[in-house]
């Protein structure tokens, strides 16, 4: 595993741009508002909220619809460097299991920052999702 570095600056610039994100988030059934932000190798940041549904199976988390979006944008040669992730109850909120596959598929390096059980986390991808899947 390559430990990717990414400056205090950058860092709190994602999470700052992930609590904006999180103002958009649509949440009615789990009153639990996420946001995403997530930075591109290209230097590119882009956000997501979780989107919920009325069928609850179909919610999107903060993570996914942010790197779905990117790749809507710029196409599937993006390259995730980092997440950031945060939530309005201030409460411990890793990116779930699906999010991380997501996040590894994009960026097999990137480095992930959201709010542990033991405060603000910083973890490589593959130690949230260590063998994350790969189709070859
Ligand atoms: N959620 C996210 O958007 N990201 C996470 O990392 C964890 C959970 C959302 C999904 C759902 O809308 C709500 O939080 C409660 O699970």
């Amino acid at each position: 595993m390559r430990k990717r570095k990414v400056s205090s600056a950058v860092r709190e610039r994602l999470l700052r741009s992930a609590r904006k994100a999180m103002k958009n988030s649509y949440a009615p059934y789990s009153k639990f508002h996420v946001g995403a932000a997530v930075l591109m190798a290209s230097g590119d940041v882009f956000l997501g909220c979780n989107v919920e549904n009325a069928s609850y199976g179909m919610t999107n988390c903060a993570e996914r619809t942010a790197i779905f979006s990117a790749v809507a944008e710029k196409g599937a040669t993006i390259e995730v460097m980092a997440v950031a992730v945060i939530n309005d109850h201030g409460v411990p909120c890793s990116p779930c299991g699906a999010c991380r596959q997501v996040i590894y598929e994009f960026g097999p390096n990137a480095v992930v920052f959201f709010q542990g059980k033991k405060g603000w986390t910083e973890s490589h991808i593959t130690e949230l999702l260590p063998e994350g899947f790969r189709l070859q």
